[in-house]
């Protein structure tokens, strides 16, 4: 789920720093939009490097997106915490003086404010009247906690436990079920203990499985610095990393040149070129109940790789690069597939003058024998480096079994229970 977290300048902004860590911690892809005076309390590189996003309070940068409406359309939820008492003012008269109260605006999803100001400023007509006014609209607003505030005062106006907003605000979008995945919460102290004790956890369908995945593109090095290599994010992989921990697996993640933040609870086996690929899934997969191979795997090598930096020529001629082809793990790894063990890979397809996007997908599953293919399209936006997936799974026999789109979450969520089925 994309989650949208405002906020706005107090000093429990720091506190909101926790909160986006129990909500990605969640499997959630979580932005930031912090108003200029919370910057005054917690900085950008905080917020960013949490988060995996830019976080700017302005709305004149990055406006080739047209920020506010594209963020504001791409959220499936919004929690503003703290959200002070400026910040409800000027949410309840409509003001867009920033990129927080224009997103405002611009979403059609719920919204969930945690206030929190000296108990004065709560307990003012105004502010009272700028609750009563955001109520009367749909959004919800939490009552604040009593107790110690900025000083040595005491009352209500304190932020709500950061673990108590994040169940508040995945119950507006899971009704019943508060929990999207809480991804090891024993291993991230109390404050996670609490979220996971306030929402439902994931199913725990995948407790006792070892899975493992690879993940990002490899490169394969023409000389000490030079390399070809593809667009390959890893996000995708990183997603079912996180899923997988979070429905009860041990994970290997065997990572190719990701930048990512690696999941908790997850061992991250990080390698560059195939053949290292190749070793460390090799190594893991005797062992393991599923592989998913969600890497883009370069098809050919340099056939020779220089020991030194090659240089340009004198007289202007290029020599060739000669390529070998690298060994197919997918099939390597479904031919000593052992009983019970369940081999997915993935196709990353663009269509072309032979058939769509299906076509081709379909004889991949049947050349590659896999128990599951995630076919997906590639190019145009789609694909590689975005926030979003839509992968249809195709079995051995190129049947369709399951589709999805969505974030990649969402997409791996899909793609572990058509596994599930099979396990
Ligand atoms: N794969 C692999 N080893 C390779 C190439 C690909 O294990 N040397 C895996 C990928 O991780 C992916 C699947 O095979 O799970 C499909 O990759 P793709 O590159 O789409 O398949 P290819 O067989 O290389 O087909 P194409 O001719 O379309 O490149």
């Amino acid at each position: 789920m994309r989650i949208l977290l405002g906020v706005a300048g107090g000093i429990a902004a720091y506190k909101a720093a926790l909160l986006l860590r129990l909500l990605k911690e969640a499997g959630h892809d979580v932005r930031v939009v912090p108003t200029r005076s919370a910057l005054e309390f917690v900085g950008r590189p905080t917020w960013e490097a949490l988060s995996g996003h830019p976080a700017t309070p302005e709305v004149f940068e990055d406006v080739e997106h047209v920020p506010h409406v594209a963020l504001g359309q791409g959220a499936d939820l919004v929690v503003v915490a703290p959200a002070t008492a400026d910040l409800l003012s000027r949410a309840a008269t409509g003001r867009a003086d920033d990129l927080l109260t224009s997103t405002l605006l611009t979403v059609r999803c719920p919204v969930l404010l945690a206030p929190a100001m000296h108990t004065e400023m709560w307990d003012h007509a105004a502010t009272r009247a700028n609750v009563a006014t955001l109520r009367d609209r749909g959004v919800h607003v939490m009552e604040p906690a009593s107790g110690r505030l900025t000083g040595s005062d005491t009352g209500p106006g304190r932020l709500p436990e950061p673990a108590d907003i994040a169940a508040a605000a995945l119950a507006l979008v899971t009704p019943g079920a508060a929990g999207a995945p809480v991804a090891d919460a024993a291993a991230h102290g109390a404050a996670a203990d609490d979220l996971a004790d306030a929402t439902d956890p994931a199913p725990q369908d995948l407790a006792g499985r070892h899975v493992v995945i690879s993940a990002g593109g490899t490169r394969e090095p023409i000389d000490p610095v030079r390399y070809l290599g593809n667009r390959s994010s890893g996000r995708q992989g990183y997603a079912l990393a996180r899923v997988a921990r979070a429905r009860g697996a041990r994970v290997t993640l065997v990572a190719a040149n990701v930048t990512l933040p690696d999941p908790s609870g997850v061992e991250v086996v990080a390698v560059e070129s195939t053949a290292q690929l190749r070793g460390a899934v090799h190594h893991a997969a005797p062992d393991a109940d599923v592989v998913v191979m969600a890497a883009a795997v370069a098809d050919f090598r340099p056939a020779r790789t220089a020991g030194h930096k090659l240089k340009k020529r004198a007289d202007g001629v290029v020599e060739p690069l000669v390529l070998e082809p690298n060994p197919d793990v997918l099939a390597e790894l479904t031919a000593a597939r052992r009983p019970g063990q369940v081999v997915v890979g993935f196709a990353a397809e663009t269509g072309d003058t032979d058939g769509d996007v299906l076509h081709h997908g379909r004889a991949k599953a049947r050349r590659k024998g896999a128990d599951l293919l995630a076919v997906n399209a590639v190019g145009a936006g789609l694909g590689f480096g975005t926030d979003d997936n839509a992968v249809t799974v195709l079995d051995a026999s190129g049947e369709v079994v399951a589709s999805a789109a969505g974030s990649k979450d969402a997409v791996a969520g899909a793609l572990w229970d058509a596994v599930v089925r099979l396990l």
